[in-house]
């Protein structure tokens, strides 16, 4: 029998698994850009080759994002750039004011440095509990800035040690 799990719990257990940072993109129908920070990123399948992101079902970005059209892209931050993934996870729409990005050849905005990104068409979107589980389908991926990426652990922007000390 399960016990209940406190929110508080949940979120300072979980916390303690480290993530990368993703900031998901697309265009809105005005031209502008859309953007997402988001930790729960992961590689799902190689062949088909899809990628899976999850937002909160009620977060106003992802509904926008959702709104835009089924493609979207994935830019890995690099270890500079908590800075970005801060101003795109503000609830705002002038998100992308204070970095610099461009649009990659399948027209997805790319933030400029990023250590690489992955352009996807969304294939299916799977309810779980209080989020969806997007699953996207990559159309076109390329490593951009390459280096060291922008880790997310216990409250807190990291990098990665690239070898364990001996
Ligand atoms: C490092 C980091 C990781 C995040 N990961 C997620 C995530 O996996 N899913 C999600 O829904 N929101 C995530 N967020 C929160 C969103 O970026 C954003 O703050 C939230 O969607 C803002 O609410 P809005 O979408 O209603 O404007 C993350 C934020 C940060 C800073």
């Amino acid at each position: 029998m399960g016990e209940s799990i406190d929110a508080a719990k949940f979120r300072e257990v979980l916390g303690h698994f480290p993530t990368g940072v993703v900031v998901i993109t697309a265009i809105a129908p005005d031209g502008s850009p859309l953007g997402m920070t988001v930790g729960s990123f992961t590689s799902v399948s190689l062949d088909p080759p899809l990628v899976a992101f999850l937002p909160e079902k009620k977060s106003r970005s992802w509904a926008r994002l959702r709104a835009s059209g089924p493609r979207f892209g994935v830019n890995v931050l690099a270890h500079h750039q908590d800075e970005v993934s801060a101003s795109v996870a503000l609830r705002e729409t002038e998100k992308f004011a204070g970095f610099e990005w461009r649009l990659s050849p399948t027209g997805l905005p790319v933030v400029s440095g990023c250590v690489a990104y992955i352009d996807c068409t969304t294939e299916q979107i799977v309810e779980a509990g209080d989020h969806d589980i997007v699953i996207g389908r990559v159309d076109h991926l390329a490593v951009e800035a390459g280096g060291d990426p922008l880790v997310f652990h216990a409250g807190a922007y990291g990098t990665v040690f690239r070898h364990l000390p001996k």
